[in-house]
C-alpha cells in the first residue's frame, strides 16, 4: 500500500512566475488547541500544532490579526481547533467581525452548540461545519471517545433550526462506511452538505490508517446513481486538494479524495521532505501558539509570528501561495473527469 503522505504525482517544471490570476486563499485559524474530544484518528490538538499545553489566541490579537487580514482582502476565514466552541473569547471574536467583508467558517465537533447558540447568533452569515462519522451511538463514542452523541445530534437540528449549519463533515474509515447511505439521507432531511474525508496519517497515526484507510472510490461508488451534475468551488479550482462536488439535486456532496494530490509551490513544496503529500496548500494556517504555516504536514516551514510582524509574514505566505498555479493545469483536467 503507498503511504498516504508518499502519492506519486507528475513531475512539474520548476518555474517562478507567481500569477496575479488566482484569487487570493482563505486562512484558517486553528483558535485553541483544547478539545473536550479524543477521536481515535485526530492528532494531537486537531490543527493546532503547538507541544505546549492548552493555548488560544490573546483576544486582541486575534483581533488585530483579523483586521490585518480584512485590510489586505481576504475574504474567508476558518476558525479551527481544537475544539473552537471552547474558545473562551469567541463571542468577542465573533462580534469583532460582524460588518467585516469577510465570510467566517467554524468547523466544530457540535457538541457545544446547544450552549453556545447565542453566541453564534450573534454573527450574521455565520457558517458552521459540524463533524459526525455515524449515527450510530455506541459507534460514535468509540470514534470520538466521548459520549456526546445526543448533543451533538441536538446541536445540529439547533444550527439548522437558526441557518447556521452549511454542512456536514464526516472522515470515512473501515469503521464507517457502511453510514455513507445514512448520512446522505441525515443531510437530505435537513437540506444541508455533506463533505467525506478520506483519512490522512501522520506519524503518530499511521498504524491506525494502515488498518482503517478507505479509498474513497468506493464511496463514490455509494452514491453516484444520485448525481445529478458535477461542479468546483472557486477554492478547489485553485488551491489545496482538487475536490468534485457532486450535486444530488437537492444537497450537496462533496469528497476529498488525498490520492489526487494537490498543486504545489516549488517554492516551499519544493523543498519539502514529504513531498509529495497527502496534503497540499489549501490556506495559510495561524497556530495558537503564534505560528504560520503554508499547510498541516509542512511544520518545518512554521515561522513565528506576533501582532507585529504578522502583516509582513502573512504576505510572505500569500505569494507562497500564489505560486501554487504552477501544477493547475493538470490539476484542472484531473478533476473535471467524470469517473
Ligand atoms: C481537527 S478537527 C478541528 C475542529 C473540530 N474539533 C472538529 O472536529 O470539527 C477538523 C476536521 O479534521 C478532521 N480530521 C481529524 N483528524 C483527521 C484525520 N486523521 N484524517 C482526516 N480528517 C481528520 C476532523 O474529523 C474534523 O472534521
Ligand atoms: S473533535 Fe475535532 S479536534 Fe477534537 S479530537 Fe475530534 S477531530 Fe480532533
Ligand atoms: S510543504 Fe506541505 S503541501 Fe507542500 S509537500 Fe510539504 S507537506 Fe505537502
Amino acid at each position: 500500500m503507498i503511504h498516504p503522505q508518499k502519492l506519486i504525482v507528475p513531475k512539474i517544471p520548476k518555474k517562478n512566475n507567481i500569477s496575479s490570476e488566482l484569487p487570493l486563499p482563505y486562512v484558517t485559524i486553528a483558535v485553541n488547541n483544547k478539545c473536550n474530544f479524543a477521536c481515535e484518528y485526530c492528532p494531537n490538538k486537531g490543527e493546532a500544532y503547538n507541544s505546549s499545553p492548552h493555548r488560544e489566541f490573546n483576544t486582541e490579537d486575534l483581533k488585530q490579526m483579523i483586521d490585518i487580514l480584512e485590510k489586505l482582502g481576504i475574504e474567508k476565514i476558518r476558525l479551527t481547533g481544537g475544539e473552537p466552541l471552547l474558545m473562551d473569547n469567541l463571542e468577542e471574536i465573533l462580534t469583532h467581525c460582524e460588518g467585516k467583508n469577510i465570510e467566517i467558517y467554524i468547523d466544530t465537533n457540535g457538541s457545544l452548540i446547544k450552549e453556545r447558540i447565542e453566541v453564534l447568533k450573534k454573527l450574521k452569515g455565520l457558517k458552521i461545519r459540524v463533524s459526525l462519522d455515524t449515527l450510530e451511538k455506541d459507534e460514535f463514542n468509540g470514534i470520538c471517545r466521548t459520549y456526546k452523541f445526543d448533543d451533538v445530534i441536538e446541536g445540529i437540528d439547533l444550527a439548522v433550526e437558526n441557518g447556521l449549519i452549511e454542512r456536514i463533515n464526516c472522515v470515512v474509515t473501515k469503521r464507517n462506511i457502511n453510514q455513507v447511505p445514512l448520512l446522505i439521507d441525515f443531510c437530505r432531511a435537513r437540506k444541508i452538505d455533506l463533505k467525506f474525508l478520506d483519512l490522512y496519517s501522520e506519524k503518530e497515526k499511521n498504524k491506525y490508517w494502515e488498518q482503517y484507510y478507505v479509498d474513497m472510490t468506493t464511496v463514490y461508488e455509494m452514491f453516484k446513481d444520485q448525481i445529478v451534475s458535477i461542479e468546483q468551488d472557486r477554492y478547489t479550482l485553485t488551491y489545496g486538494m482538487p475536490m468534485n462536488n457532486y450535486n444530488l439535486g437537492d444537497i450537496t456532496v462533496i469528497i476529498k479524495d488525498s490520492k489526487y494530490g494537490t498543486r504545489y509551490s516549488y517554492e516551499i513544496c519544493g523543498q519539502c521532505n514529504c513531498f509529495p503529500c497527502q496534503e497540499g496548500l489549501y490556506s495559510p494556517i495561524l497556530s495558537p501558539d503564534y505560528h504560520i504555516m503554508p499547510c498541516r504536514f509542512g511544520k518545518e516551514f512554521q515561522v513565528p509570528i506576533t501582532v507585529e510582524n504578522f502583516e509582513v509574514e502573512i504576505q510572505k505566505m500569500i505569494r507562497i501561495f500564489a505560486n501554487a498555479k504552477l501544477s493547475n493545469e493538470f490539476w484542472k483536467n484531473k478533476t473535471n473527469e467524470v469517473k
